[in-house]
């Protein structure tokens, strides 16, 4: 510690700040462990996401032939891909939760509005990632989920024709529409939800938890 003292000036505080955090009674129940488990989940979506993007093949042709090599041929891979998917659908279900807790016990209220606005940016986050991992496989379910998902966007006012193309890739659904999902899905959505996830954070910490109702 001393060695990294001399190096980073007031990393020690910062390590004794996070060491010696009272934490308070009445949230040692399973409904403040929501949040955590939530962020559990997601930790285990990208270690197992990125075994997952190692094999995976992001052109029609090549998805769903790459997905059952994952299944079939791959080390582990089913184990993999059953993690992520288990993990994926206990995410949503866990942030769903969590923020019933935060709404049953008041903790939106002042000073908490904004992070309760960061939340609802994380809610949504989770379910597009969910939305967008759904379409991967490329099987019927997979492109006809897609198909539902690019109208119910088409539907909304004023943007709504322009991000169905940007979705689809084209006026119709073209080849570019999975690889776009792919993106969000890998890349864009987790970067975002790591940025809010942070905010979400720094603003637990510098507010503390709510008081028991
Ligand atoms: C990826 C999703 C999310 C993660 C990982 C996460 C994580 C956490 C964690 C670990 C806490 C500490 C207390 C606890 O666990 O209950 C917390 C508190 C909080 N979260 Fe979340 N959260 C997420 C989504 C949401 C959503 C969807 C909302 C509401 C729309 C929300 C609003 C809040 C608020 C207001 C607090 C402070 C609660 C208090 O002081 O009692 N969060 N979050």
């Amino acid at each position: 510690m001393n060695w990294l003292e001399e190096r980073l000036p007031g990393i020690g505080k910062v390590v004794k700040d996070v060491k010696e955090h009272p934490v308070p009674s009445h949230t040692l129940n399973v409904f403040y462990c929501l949040g955590g488990l939530t962020l559990v989940a997601f930790i285990v979506q990208v270690v197992t996401g990125v075994f997952l993007a190692m094999y995976y093949k992001p052109t029609p042709e090549a998805a769903f032939a790459s997905v059952q090599m994952i299944t079939n041929e791959v080390r582990f891979g089913s184990m993999m891909r059953s993690i992520h998917h288990w993990a994926a659908n206990f995410m949503v279900i866990f942030c769903f939760l969590h923020m019933m807790r935060v709404y049953y016990t008041g903790s939106f209220k002042k000073p908490r509005e904004m992070n309760w606005v960061a939340g609802s940016f994380l809610f949504i986050l989770t379910i597009v990632m969910a939305f967008t991992g759904y379409i991967l496989p490329y099987e019927q379910l997979s492109y006809w989920g897609a198909v539902i998902g690019v109208e119910t966007a088409g539907a909304l006012p004023v943007v709504g024709e322009m991000t169905k193309i940007m979705m689809q890739g084209g006026i119709t659904v073209s080849e570019e529409m999975l690889s776009r999902f792919y993106v969000l899905h890998v890349l864009v959505l987790p970067a975002i939800t790591i940025a809010f996830l942070v905010a979400h954070f720094i603003m637990i910490r510098v507010q503390g938890i709510s008081d028991p109702m």
